[in-house]
């Protein structure tokens, strides 16, 4: 394959307020604010600032190099600038907090439904929310929350994706289990149109969801999911569990199943597939 240089691409594809409202077919979100920064440490953290100004459901973050990206568990998110979309969304979702980690679903598959020229067969989620393409992760989201008294006050979705990140270019830490959809396809995308499409599924799915409640999402999500019906093991320190994983519930836990029939429930952690 002939190397691909990003210099030979234009920055056609930064994700400026103006390009992406272009084309926007969503009633709420990226309809209103639209905060694009051209570097920003975490998007997340502008997001929870602006949302405890009282920033309304639907307006979104952007940037285009994150110095100080967020991951899961402590850990950061590897984030340079011209390839990748860090996004956080603002929700002030109507739905208990028990039943916020449905979001994370809705944002894992709205992400899976959003990568241009990647043969869907080869696209899964990885529980709870980590996207791949032929085994390696995309994509990551990360949502945080403020609940009060017994509400949602807030939720911020923030979505990492490697779009046009080249071979090579991950940090050792990574760079055997990351990819982009540049390294998949061999094509360049462009990353207004990839944040417009996650947008776009994303306030389908939501609205599904506040209208029939996750059922709907839960179906969609086990569809796209790699690992149902697979021997997995949950690798949280303490608290090692093997079996089978059975299906999901209405709070988005994974449920295993173990060598004598018991059902256990994953409310949060890390897995690995062991088997079929
Ligand atoms: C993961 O570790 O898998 C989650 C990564 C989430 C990264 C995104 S990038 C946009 C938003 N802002 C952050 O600081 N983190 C999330």
């Amino acid at each position: 394959m002939i190397p691909i240089r990003m210099t030979e691409y234009p920055d056609i594809e930064t994700p400026l307020p103006a390009v992406l409202r272009g084309k926007l077919r969503t009633e709420v979100f990226g309809r209103y604010h639209i905060e694009f920064l051209a570097k920003t440490g975490s998007t997340n953290a502008v997001a929870i600032g602006l949302a405890e100004r009282g920033a309304a459901e639907g307006v979104i973050v952007i940037a285009d190099v994150q110095a100080s990206g967020r991951g899961q568990m402590g850990r950061g998110w590897h984030s340079p600038g011209g390839v990748g979309v860090y996004l956080s969304i603002i929700v002030r979702p109507p739905f208990p907090p028990r039943e916020a980690p449905s979001i994370n679903l809705i944002a894992s598959i709205a992400v899976a439904e959003s990568l241009p020229g990647v043969e869907p067969g080869a696209i899964t989620i990885k529980w709870p929310n980590d996207v791949l393409i032929n085994g390696r992760k995309v994509s990551g989201i990360l949502s945080e929350m403020r609940v009060n008294d017994d509400r949602i006050d807030f939720g911020i979705v923030g979505i990492g994706i490697n779009v046009n990140n080249a071979g090579g270019s991950f940090p050792p830490e990574i760079s055997a289990t990351a990819t982009s959809i540049l390294i998949e396809t061999g094509a360049p995308a462009n990353r207004s149109a990839v944040v417009r499409s996650v947008l776009e599924s994303f306030e389908r799915h939501y609205r599904t969801m506040i209208s029939s409640g996750a059922g709907p999402i839960l179906k969609r999500w086990e569809s796209l999911s790699g690992f149902m019906g697979r021997r997995i093991r949950s690798v949280d320190p303490g608290a090692v569990i093997t079996g089978v994983a059975s299906g999901m519930d209405l709070n988005g836990h994974l449920k295993i199943t173990d060598e004598e029939g018991r059902e256990h429930i994953l409310v949060s952690g890390d897995i690995e597939v062991i088997g079929d």
